[in-house]
């Protein structure tokens, strides 16, 4: 497996999987994203690419950064076979390659078991709950969500 970002390349597969990939956003805020200098993306590839992690850093000092997972997909049928781990792995290590001390945190709806199954294996902690947080769109099925925020350390420096 390998992981990297081709700028054009990811924005275009980004556009046309956004749907099957569960990312809310407008195509502005996916392009915005893409020109944030603030932002880390990762994207697994294996012939084809995979599935992704969109995220940023929310703040950085001389010892410690803060980076914040927005989004982490997986194709359809890709799904369940340990592609989410290893982005996850590969964040972290890319994130330990730049600081001693990194503080990644997230927000995942609580209905999303599979997600929180596998942020959960990696060693992340809830800290934290918003109540029905998320809202669905559709007038025929009006439907909220909590959502449960997780943080995980790494490196700490005492
Ligand atoms: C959440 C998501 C990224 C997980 O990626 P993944 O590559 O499927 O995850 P993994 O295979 O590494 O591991 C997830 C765990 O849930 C299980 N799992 C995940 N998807 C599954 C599926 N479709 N069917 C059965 N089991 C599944 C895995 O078996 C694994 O558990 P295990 O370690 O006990 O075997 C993926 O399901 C996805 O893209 N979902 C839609 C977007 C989303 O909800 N993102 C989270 C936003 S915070």
């Amino acid at each position: 497996m390998n992981y990297s970002i081709k700028y054009k390349e990811h924005l275009n597969w980004l556009h046309e999987h956004h749907i099957e990939l569960e990312l809310s956003w407008t195509k502005v805020a996916i392009d915005d994203h893409f020109k944030n200098k603030r932002a880390l993306n990762i994207f697994t590839i294996e012939k084809k690419t995979l599935g992704m992690i969109l995220g940023h850093f929310l703040y950085e000092d001389q010892k410690s950064i803060e980076y914040e997972i927005l989004h982490l997909a997986v194709l359809n049928k890709h799904r369940g076979k340990g592609v989410g781990f290893l982005l996850l792995s590969e964040l972290e290590k890319q994130l330990r390659s730049i600081k001693n001390s990194v503080k990644i945190y997230l927000e995942v709806s609580a209905e999303n078991k599979f997600a929180i199954k596998l942020y959960e294996k990696l060693g992340y902690k809830a800290y934290n709950e918003r109540k029905n947080y998320y809202r669905s769109k559709s007038i025929n099925a009006p439907h909220t969500q909590d959502a449960i925020l997780f943080a995980k350390s790494l490196n700490v420096i005492k």
